[in-house]
């Protein structure tokens, strides 16, 4: 299967090129990562509308999670005291990226512990997509070993960084889209710096590692593959996600109920 194609002047036209000529090249290749997995996940990105409107559409601000963008995606009713299963199912479906990145992990034996952190990496992209790694570690926090979270926390810094020891390069796609002159932030250095000395530093660079499998157009993978390993590795809150009274509960709410008035 072939990887989801980027066209440049489609992505150029989707994000503006007024609005990329005022990015850094942070916000660039966050903007890329995102367009990427919308592609994959089929959410409307406005394709076909003319390149060059006089009038921009008011668009959310980027960072804007895609429950929360306006793309026409359905609120489905969730059950009461909702499991991870159900957020999957009403709420982060059709989650391909994530599904193919833990299928790699799963079929090429690596530890379960990675498959679930693949699983979990960026479902936070549907609340919201600033920051994800950070986000999308505390989301999970309380319900999985600390390597898992701080694999999903790193992961953002890390995958702007090689490691030939696992065969990780810088993105081919970053290369072609934003020209070879990317360097990251300060911010982001620090943390792979920080990242780089950490004893768990193989749990988040195997997240980058994984993802890059993440991208094939057409292949859907079915949840229930990961339902034994869910089981064994996520700490299933008994009042359900968002009931449990963790500091992140309020988190699951939202996930759950993004119509609530405030
Ligand atoms: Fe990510
Ligand atoms: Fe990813």
């Amino acid at each position: 299967m072939a990887d989801v194609q980027v066209d440049r002047r489609k992505f150029l036209a989707t994000v503006g090129v007024g609005a990329l000529a005022t990015m850094n090249a942070e916000d660039k290749a966050e903007e890329l990562e995102h367009y990427m997995i919308d592609l994959l996940e089929g959410h409307d990105h406005g394709h076909g509308r003319p390149e060059h409107d006089e009038e921009q559409e008011v668009r959310a601000p980027r960072g804007t999670g895609n429950l929360f963008q306006a793309n026409g995606r359905e609120i489905s009713v969730m059950p009461d005291s909702p499991q991870l299963l159900d957020f999957y199912e009403h709420r982060f479906a059709p989650a391909r990226h994530v599904l193919q990145s833990a299928n790699h992990a799963l079929e090429t034996g690596q530890p379960e512990e990675t498959v679930l952190a693949c699983l979990l990496h960026d479902v936070v992209q549907n609340l919201i997509k600033v920051d994800h790694g950070w986000w999308g570690a505390q989301l999970i926090e309380p319900y999985v070993h600390e390597r898992i979270s701080w694999g999903i926390r790193y992961h953002g810094a890390l995958r702007f960084y090689p490691d030939d020891s696992v065969g990780y390069e810088y993105p081919d796609m970053y290369n072609r889209i934003f020209g070879e002159d990317y360097v990251p932030p300060k911010y982001i250095e620090d943390q792979y710096k920080e990242a780089r000395a950490h004893r768990y530093y193989m749990d988040s660079r195997m997240i980058t590692v994984n993802d890059t499998y993440g991208f094939e157009d057409g292949v859907d993978v079915d949840i229930g593959k990961f339902e034994d390993i869910i089981g064994r590795h996520w700490k299933a809150p008994k009042e359900g996600l968002g009931y449990d009274g963790s500091p992140v509960a309020h988190m699951w709410r939202t996930l759950q109920l993004p119509n609530t008035p405030l």
